[in-house]
Protein backbone atom coordinates (compact mmCIF):
# COMPACT_ATOMS: atom_id res chain seq x y z
CA UNK A 1 0.00 0.00 0.00
CA UNK A 2 1.55 3.46 -1.23
CA UNK A 3 0.52 6.91 0.71
CA UNK A 4 -2.17 7.45 -2.01
CA UNK A 5 -3.65 4.34 -0.24
CA UNK A 6 -4.51 5.69 2.89
CA UNK A 7 -8.11 7.09 2.29
CA UNK A 8 -9.29 4.18 1.02
CA UNK A 9 -8.46 2.03 3.96
CA UNK A 10 -9.54 5.00 5.93
CA UNK A 11 -12.29 6.19 4.25
CA UNK A 12 -14.38 7.74 7.09
CA UNK A 13 -11.30 9.39 8.74
CA UNK A 14 -14.05 12.71 9.02
CA UNK A 15 -12.41 15.99 10.69
CA UNK A 16 -8.82 15.95 11.84
CA UNK A 17 -9.18 16.75 15.38
CA UNK A 18 -6.54 19.29 16.04
CA UNK A 19 -3.72 19.96 14.28
CA UNK A 20 -4.99 20.06 10.43
CA UNK A 21 -1.44 20.46 9.41
CA UNK A 22 -0.28 17.51 10.00
CA UNK A 23 -2.28 15.79 7.46
CA UNK A 24 0.42 17.87 5.01
CA UNK A 25 3.31 15.78 6.94
CA UNK A 26 3.16 13.03 5.01
CA UNK A 27 4.55 14.11 2.42
CA UNK A 28 8.01 15.48 4.54
CA UNK A 29 7.23 13.90 7.97
CA UNK A 30 10.00 14.82 10.39
CA UNK A 31 9.81 12.99 13.23
CA UNK A 32 10.00 14.73 16.77
CA UNK A 33 12.95 14.25 19.07
CA UNK A 34 12.58 11.84 21.81
CA UNK A 35 12.90 14.79 24.33
CA UNK A 36 9.76 15.94 22.90
CA UNK A 37 7.36 12.73 23.81
CA UNK A 38 8.73 12.69 26.98
CA UNK A 39 8.03 16.32 27.50
CA UNK A 40 4.40 16.17 26.64
CA UNK A 41 3.91 12.98 28.07
CA UNK A 42 2.60 14.78 31.35
CA UNK A 43 -0.25 16.14 28.96
CA UNK A 44 -1.43 12.46 27.50
CA UNK A 45 -4.91 11.09 28.20
CA UNK A 46 -5.98 8.91 25.87
CA UNK A 47 -3.35 6.33 24.57
CA UNK A 48 -3.98 3.62 22.19
CA UNK A 49 -1.73 0.53 21.93
CA UNK A 50 -1.17 -1.62 18.46
CA UNK A 51 0.92 -4.80 19.60
CA UNK A 52 2.18 -7.60 17.25
CA UNK A 53 3.54 -10.75 17.10
CA UNK A 54 6.79 -9.56 19.07
CA UNK A 55 4.94 -8.83 21.78
CA UNK A 56 4.41 -12.82 22.19
CA UNK A 57 7.70 -14.08 21.06
CA UNK A 58 8.72 -14.68 24.47
CA UNK A 59 6.01 -16.34 25.43
CA UNK A 60 7.76 -18.82 22.86
CA UNK A 61 4.60 -18.05 19.93
CA UNK A 62 6.63 -17.43 16.72
CA UNK A 63 6.80 -14.54 14.96
CA UNK A 64 5.27 -14.81 11.54
CA UNK A 65 8.51 -12.85 9.63
CA UNK A 66 11.30 -14.54 11.74
CA UNK A 67 12.74 -17.44 12.40
CA UNK A 68 10.07 -20.20 12.86
CA UNK A 69 7.59 -18.80 10.65
CA UNK A 70 7.71 -21.39 8.25
CA UNK A 71 4.91 -23.99 8.83
CA UNK A 72 5.50 -27.76 7.15
CA UNK A 73 7.01 -25.66 4.61
CA UNK A 74 4.37 -23.18 3.59
CA UNK A 75 4.72 -19.38 4.23
CA UNK A 76 2.37 -18.93 7.09
CA UNK A 77 1.38 -15.88 5.11
CA UNK A 78 0.37 -19.04 2.33
CA UNK A 79 -1.77 -20.38 4.66
CA UNK A 80 -3.42 -17.41 5.81
CA UNK A 81 -6.08 -16.48 2.95
CA UNK A 82 -9.24 -17.46 1.72
CA UNK A 83 -7.70 -19.12 -1.13
CA UNK A 84 -5.84 -21.44 0.70
CA UNK A 85 -9.27 -22.45 2.98
CA UNK A 86 -11.58 -22.89 -0.47
CA UNK A 87 -8.38 -25.02 -1.66
CA UNK A 88 -7.41 -26.88 1.17
CA UNK A 89 -9.69 -26.42 4.22
CA UNK A 90 -8.29 -29.64 6.13
CA UNK A 91 -4.80 -28.05 5.80
CA UNK A 92 -5.96 -24.58 7.20
CA UNK A 93 -8.20 -25.53 10.01
CA UNK A 94 -5.55 -28.24 11.05
CA UNK A 95 -2.64 -24.94 10.94
CA UNK A 96 -5.42 -23.07 13.20
CA UNK A 97 -5.91 -25.92 15.12
CA UNK A 98 -2.38 -26.76 16.26
CA UNK A 99 -2.01 -23.33 17.04
CA UNK A 100 -5.46 -23.03 19.70
CA UNK A 101 -4.12 -26.39 21.08
CA UNK A 102 -1.25 -24.74 21.60
CA UNK A 103 -1.90 -21.47 23.44
CA UNK A 104 -2.07 -24.14 26.67
CA UNK A 105 1.49 -24.34 27.07
CA UNK A 106 2.55 -20.73 26.71
CA UNK A 107 1.48 -17.74 29.45
CA UNK A 108 1.88 -14.24 29.01
CA UNK A 109 5.10 -12.78 29.74
CA UNK A 110 6.48 -9.31 31.35
CA UNK A 111 5.05 -7.15 28.60
CA UNK A 112 1.45 -8.30 28.43
CA UNK A 113 1.59 -8.31 32.35
CA UNK A 114 2.39 -4.82 32.28
CA UNK A 115 -0.08 -3.80 29.78
CA UNK A 116 -2.75 -5.11 31.85
CA UNK A 117 -1.35 -3.22 34.47
CA UNK A 118 -1.78 -0.24 32.38
CA UNK A 119 -5.36 -0.71 31.77
CA UNK A 120 -6.23 -1.11 35.10
CA UNK A 121 -4.47 1.98 36.85
CA UNK A 122 -4.84 4.35 33.80
CA UNK A 123 -7.59 6.49 33.96
CA UNK A 124 -7.48 7.83 30.84
CA UNK A 125 -8.98 6.34 27.80
CA UNK A 126 -6.69 3.68 26.63
CA UNK A 127 -7.31 0.91 23.84
CA UNK A 128 -5.06 -2.19 23.11
CA UNK A 129 -5.78 -3.16 19.24
CA UNK A 130 -3.67 -6.78 19.05
CA UNK A 131 -3.01 -8.10 15.60
CA UNK A 132 -2.61 -11.43 17.40
CA UNK A 133 -4.80 -13.96 17.16
CA UNK A 134 -3.34 -15.49 21.10
CA UNK A 135 -5.05 -15.16 24.32
CA UNK A 136 -2.32 -13.52 26.11
CA UNK A 137 -3.75 -10.27 26.52
CA UNK A 138 -6.68 -11.09 28.17
CA UNK A 139 -5.58 -13.76 30.20
CA UNK A 140 -2.82 -11.45 31.77
CA UNK A 141 -5.43 -9.59 32.54
CA UNK A 142 -6.79 -6.72 30.13
CA UNK A 143 -9.71 -5.74 29.22
CA UNK A 144 -9.94 -3.00 26.79
CA UNK A 145 -8.97 -5.04 24.37
CA UNK A 146 -9.59 -5.69 20.71
CA UNK A 147 -8.15 -8.46 18.00
CA UNK A 148 -8.36 -6.72 14.99
CA UNK A 149 -7.58 -10.00 13.31
CA UNK A 150 -9.38 -12.32 14.61
CA UNK A 151 -8.77 -14.68 17.98
CA UNK A 152 -7.98 -18.80 17.92
CA UNK A 153 -10.35 -19.43 20.63
CA UNK A 154 -13.24 -18.29 18.20
CA UNK A 155 -15.37 -19.56 15.48
CA UNK A 156 -17.21 -18.08 12.91
CA UNK A 157 -20.20 -19.07 10.82
CA UNK A 158 -19.30 -18.23 7.43
CA UNK A 159 -22.95 -18.49 5.95
CA UNK A 160 -24.76 -16.87 9.15
CA UNK A 161 -22.06 -15.09 10.22
CA UNK A 162 -22.10 -16.08 14.38
CA UNK A 163 -19.05 -16.56 16.34
CA UNK A 164 -18.48 -18.71 18.62
CA UNK A 165 -15.85 -19.59 22.01
CA UNK A 166 -14.09 -22.43 20.38
CA UNK A 167 -11.38 -24.48 22.53
CA UNK A 168 -11.29 -27.58 20.66
CA UNK A 169 -10.09 -28.64 17.35
CA UNK A 170 -12.51 -27.46 14.52
CA UNK A 171 -13.10 -29.96 11.61
CA UNK A 172 -14.04 -28.27 7.96
CA UNK A 173 -17.58 -29.42 8.05
CA UNK A 174 -18.62 -28.54 11.77
CA UNK A 175 -22.17 -27.33 11.90
CA UNK A 176 -22.93 -24.18 12.97
CA UNK A 177 -24.38 -24.21 16.25
CA UNK A 178 -27.06 -21.65 15.37
CA UNK A 179 -28.18 -22.08 12.03
CA UNK A 180 -26.94 -25.65 11.10
CA UNK A 181 -24.87 -24.98 7.93
CA UNK A 182 -21.90 -27.13 8.48
CA UNK A 183 -19.58 -23.92 7.75
CA UNK A 184 -17.45 -23.30 11.09
CA UNK A 185 -14.03 -21.58 10.13
CA UNK A 186 -11.40 -20.24 12.37
CA UNK A 187 -12.19 -16.83 13.45
CA UNK A 188 -9.16 -15.11 11.60
CA UNK A 189 -9.19 -12.02 9.24
CA UNK A 190 -7.26 -13.75 6.88
CA UNK A 191 -4.99 -11.99 4.00
CA UNK A 192 -7.17 -10.04 1.55
CA UNK A 193 -10.46 -9.50 4.35
CA UNK A 194 -11.08 -6.78 5.69
CA UNK A 195 -10.07 -6.25 9.77
CA UNK A 196 -12.40 -6.10 12.56
CA UNK A 197 -13.23 -3.47 14.38
CA UNK A 198 -11.91 -0.63 12.01
CA UNK A 199 -14.36 2.17 13.05
CA UNK A 200 -13.81 1.63 16.40
CA UNK A 201 -9.62 2.07 15.75
CA UNK A 202 -10.18 4.92 13.69
CA UNK A 203 -12.10 6.80 16.24
CA UNK A 204 -9.99 5.77 19.08
CA UNK A 205 -6.90 6.61 17.16
CA UNK A 206 -8.88 10.31 16.21
CA UNK A 207 -8.65 10.85 19.98
CA UNK A 208 -5.55 9.30 20.60
CA UNK A 209 -2.64 11.76 22.71
CA UNK A 210 -0.26 9.20 22.32
CA UNK A 211 0.30 6.17 19.79
CA UNK A 212 2.10 3.55 20.96
CA UNK A 213 3.43 0.31 18.56
CA UNK A 214 4.81 -2.66 20.09
CA UNK A 215 6.57 -5.87 18.21
CA UNK A 216 4.96 -5.59 14.99
CA UNK A 217 7.50 -5.17 11.76
CA UNK A 218 4.91 -2.51 10.18
CA UNK A 219 5.00 -4.97 6.95
CA UNK A 220 1.05 -5.54 6.87
CA UNK A 221 -2.08 -2.90 6.33
CA UNK A 222 -4.15 -1.31 7.17
CA UNK A 223 -2.85 -1.89 11.03
CA UNK A 224 0.83 -0.48 9.28
CA UNK A 225 -0.89 2.97 8.88
CA UNK A 226 -2.17 3.42 11.91
CA UNK A 227 0.97 5.12 13.00
CA UNK A 228 0.80 8.23 10.53
CA UNK A 229 -3.43 8.65 10.81
CA UNK A 230 -2.57 8.90 14.66
CA UNK A 231 0.22 11.38 14.08
CA UNK A 232 -2.48 12.96 11.31
CA UNK A 233 -4.72 13.73 14.24
CA UNK A 234 -2.57 15.26 16.35
CA UNK A 235 -0.63 12.14 18.60
CA UNK A 236 2.56 11.45 19.50
CA UNK A 237 3.96 8.34 18.32
CA UNK A 238 6.28 5.43 20.02
CA UNK A 239 7.68 2.58 18.82
CA UNK A 240 9.23 -0.22 20.86
CA UNK A 241 10.22 -2.98 18.85
CA UNK A 242 13.43 -5.47 19.04
CA UNK A 243 14.79 -4.08 15.90
CA UNK A 244 13.86 -1.31 13.17
CA UNK A 245 10.61 -2.27 11.81
CA UNK A 246 9.17 -0.91 8.12
CA UNK A 247 7.47 1.53 9.81
CA UNK A 248 10.03 3.19 12.12
CA UNK A 249 10.50 6.06 10.16
CA UNK A 250 6.88 7.20 11.00
CA UNK A 251 7.47 7.42 14.42
CA UNK A 252 8.28 10.46 16.72
CA UNK A 253 10.66 8.07 18.99
CA UNK A 254 11.83 4.46 18.37
CA UNK A 255 12.93 2.23 21.78
CA UNK A 256 15.01 -0.71 20.39
CA UNK A 257 14.73 -3.97 22.40
CA UNK A 258 12.70 -7.08 23.72
CA UNK A 259 9.17 -6.02 24.60
CA UNK A 260 9.55 -7.79 28.19
CA UNK A 261 12.27 -5.03 29.04
CA UNK A 262 10.94 -2.22 27.29
CA UNK A 263 7.01 -2.49 28.11
CA UNK A 264 7.40 -2.54 31.89
CA UNK A 265 9.98 0.20 31.95
CA UNK A 266 7.59 2.29 29.70
CA UNK A 267 4.51 1.64 31.90
CA UNK A 268 6.33 2.79 34.60
CA UNK A 269 7.11 5.59 33.21
CA UNK A 270 3.71 6.77 32.45
CA UNK A 271 1.95 5.66 35.71
CA UNK A 272 4.60 7.56 37.00
CA UNK A 273 2.78 10.56 35.59
CA UNK A 274 -0.39 11.83 35.79
CA UNK A 275 -2.34 11.97 33.32
CA UNK A 276 -3.72 15.66 31.96
CA UNK A 277 -7.31 14.11 33.01
P1 LIG B 1 5.85 -9.95 12.27
O1 LIG B 1 6.37 -11.33 12.41
O2 LIG B 1 5.73 -9.40 10.89
O3 LIG B 1 6.76 -8.91 13.08
C1 LIG B 1 7.11 -9.14 14.41
C2 LIG B 1 7.94 -7.96 14.89
O4 LIG B 1 8.24 -8.18 16.26
C3 LIG B 1 9.30 -7.80 14.17
O5 LIG B 1 9.48 -6.42 13.83
C4 LIG B 1 10.32 -8.24 15.21
O6 LIG B 1 11.53 -7.52 15.12
C5 LIG B 1 9.60 -7.90 16.50
N1 LIG B 1 10.01 -8.72 17.64
C6 LIG B 1 10.42 -10.01 17.66
N2 LIG B 1 10.69 -10.40 18.91
C7 LIG B 1 10.45 -9.34 19.71
C8 LIG B 1 10.55 -9.12 21.11
N3 LIG B 1 10.94 -10.06 21.95
N4 LIG B 1 10.20 -7.89 21.58
C9 LIG B 1 9.79 -6.92 20.74
N5 LIG B 1 9.68 -7.06 19.41
C10 LIG B 1 10.01 -8.27 18.90
O7 LIG B 1 4.45 -9.90 13.03
P2 LIG B 1 3.29 -8.81 12.95
O8 LIG B 1 3.84 -7.46 12.68
O9 LIG B 1 2.44 -8.99 14.14
O10 LIG B 1 -1.88 -11.19 10.10
O11 LIG B 1 2.50 -9.31 11.68
C11 LIG B 1 1.34 -8.62 11.31
C12 LIG B 1 0.33 -9.57 10.72
O12 LIG B 1 0.94 -10.33 9.67
C13 LIG B 1 -0.18 -10.63 11.66
O13 LIG B 1 -1.21 -10.20 12.50
C14 LIG B 1 -0.67 -11.67 10.71
C15 LIG B 1 0.50 -11.69 9.77
O14 LIG B 1 0.25 -12.18 8.53
C16 LIG B 1 -2.90 -12.06 9.88
O15 LIG B 1 -2.86 -13.21 10.22
C17 LIG B 1 -4.07 -11.44 9.22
Amino acid sequence: MGDGDFGRVFPNAGPVRRNCEHWGRFGSYAPRSRATVVAVMTSIANIVILTGAGISAESGIATFRGPGGLWEGHRVEDVCTPEALAADPALVHRFYDLRRAALSKVSPNAAHEALARLDREWPGALLIVTQNVDDLHERAGASRLLHMHGALKQALCAVCGERFEWYDALPPGTPCPACAAPALRPDIVFFGEIPYQMERIEAALAEADLFVSIGTSGAVYPAAGFVRMASAYGAETLELNLDRSDGSGWFDESRLGPAGQLVPQWVEQMLSRRPAR
